[in-house]
């Protein structure tokens, strides 16, 4: 028996599965930039938990297809499908990169809770279980930011990125 797509629903899993790529960018983009006196300690930090947002992608598109509908996998779809704002430019400290970072978190584990209860609104505990799964990896991740913050708070203030590096060009305007 085939199952019937369910739009909305579908739509939370391509939300987050959208998001869980930018976030995995931006971790890796910080993994790459960051420096400072904690520079070991956040490198090593953003690339271990690049990792964890990376493992969260793939259970998220094959839901989509257990549900009947086509998982997406151009920058177009990422760009279209994701909440989370558009990365301009680089933080200018470790502090502002971790801030962003757990902007990102609030903002994937709102849509997770909010995809967690339309899948039980649905009757599907198998959707609802990966959106409660997936929202303590990201409550962990958020949770460590937090702690990082409180307890380096003057060392992360410090350049974050090389003084006066060239930047990357910002992002095209969205057509
Ligand atoms: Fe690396």
């Amino acid at each position: 028996m085939t199952r019937s797509v369910k739009p909305d629903l579908i739509d939370h899993l391509r939300r987050e599965q959208a998001n869980a790529v930018r976030l995995y960018l931006q971790y890796k983009g910080y993994h790459w930039n960051v420096a400072g006196p904690l520079f070991h300690d956040l490198h090593q930090m953003f690339d271990a938990h690049a990792t964890q947002v990376f493992e969260t992608i793939d259970p998220l598109a094959e839901r989509q297809r257990m549900l009947g509908a086509v998982a997406g996998y151009t920058l177009e779809d990422v760009r279209a499908a994701s909440s989370l704002a558009e990365e301009a430019t680089l933080p200018t400290s470790p502090r502002e990169m971790i801030e962003r970072l757990r902007e990102a978190h609030r903002e994937i584990i709102l849509g997770l809770k909010r995809g967690f209860d339309r899948a039980e609104e649905d009757g599907d505990p198998g959707t609802a279980d990966l959106f409660a799964t997936t929202v303590q990896e990201h409550e962990k991740m958020e949770w460590f930011l937090r702690e990082t913050l409180e307890g380096a708070s003057p060392l992360l203030e410090a350049a974050g990125a090389p003084a006066g590096a060239a930047r990357p060009p910002a992002p095209r305007a969205a057509p």
